[in-house]
């Protein structure tokens, strides 16, 4: 039987107007920018040789988050130069961020070198041409969830940095309600050959990676929210929309069989996955940010 589900991802038109309204109801942005301003800087400090650094940015997006990289490196490491790998399989995304960049670094330049294709692909890719040079700062934000083999790709692109070299991971953090929900209804939302990622996929999963491995790490824990109230409310245009964007599917509410449809609602306002505040219903989306280290 056909599956009832379309998945967000192909969707363009649904995707961009679900994210966009999600983007609205929830204050995880401000907790990455203070994160990238406040903190990120001090452990970048140690990276370079004073004249270039070099950067990898794995499923960058449209580059928000990746220009607030940029400009913070800037500030840090004053003239050295830039030389930054994009990597991205999204060509519409790649398209948006060069449009930012190209708008934000005609001052201080910065080597963008684009790469429309996956993780894997350009780890195939940098094994094939035999490339031993090794790199400063390697960035992966949100984008694991999209990988097939966590620890290998985790352990490949960790081997890449230099002595002094940071590799900065963000994931939601096991303790997120859409972690909890996701492995409650992942077999349910995800009929065989649906969907291509690994939503429950957390950073205790990369902590023990690591832990395992012996490679140090810092991390940092943070209590971001989504406002849900109006998931509650049948018909509710926003409510809709983040519901699309929490279960990763066009029109969930329509398509949904009516007992998984009441089980994700049941779950979403569980006490283990929200809390009510002001008479507002918050869903917990706790995230973490994790600063990898090289190892000789
Ligand atoms: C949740 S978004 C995060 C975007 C951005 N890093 C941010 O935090 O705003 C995930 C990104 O990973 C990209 N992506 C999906 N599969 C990927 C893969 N296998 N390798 C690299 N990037 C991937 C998507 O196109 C998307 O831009």
């Amino acid at each position: 039987m056909a599956s009832p589900f379309k998945s967000l991802v192909h969707d363009d038109e649904c995707y961009d107007k679900s994210y966009a309204v999600y983007r609205m109801h929830t204050d995880a942005q401000q907790y990455r920018e203070d994160f990238i301003r406040k903190i990120l800087p001090d452990h970048l400090a140690s990276i370079g040789d004073g004249k270039s650094i070099k950067i990898i940015g794995l499923g960058t997006g449209e580059g928000d988050y990746d220009i607030e990289m940029l400009s913070q490196m800037h500030l840090k490491h004053p003239g050295v130069l830039l030389d930054n790998e994009v990597v991205e399989p999204s060509a519409l995304l790649i398209h948006k961020y060069k449009e930012r960049a190209a708008q934000m670094f005609h001052l201080d330049p910065v080597n963008f070198t684009w790469h429309q294709m996956t993780a894997s692909e350009f780890e195939e890719q940098w094994r094939q041409r035999n490339i031993t040079k090794k790199v400063d700062f390697i960035h992966m934000l949100h984008m694991l969830y999209y990988v097939e083999d966590l620890g290998a790709t985790v352990r490949f692109y960790q081997s890449l940095l230099k002595k002094n070299g940071k590799m900065l991971i963000i994931l939601l953090s096991a303790e997120s309600g859409w972690v909890k929900m996701w492995r409650t209804f992942y077999t349910q939302l995800s009929p065989p050959g649906t969907r291509t990622w690994f939503p429950q996929r957390n950073t205790a999963e990369i902590k023990q990676l690591l832990d395992e491995a012996g490679v140090p790490y810092q991390s940092y824990k943070v209590p971001s929210m989504l406002d849900i109230t109006d998931c509650f409310t049948e018909g509710h245009e926003t409510g809709e929309l983040i519901l699309n964007f929490i279960t990763e599917t066009v029109n969930f509410r329509k398509t949904a069989p009516h007992e998984l449809r009441e089980g994700v609602l049941r779950m979403l306002r569980d006490p283990q996955c929200s809390m009510e505040k002001n008479g507002r219903i918050l869903f917990n989306k706790w995230e973490e940010f994790i600063i990898v280290e090289a190892t000789d």
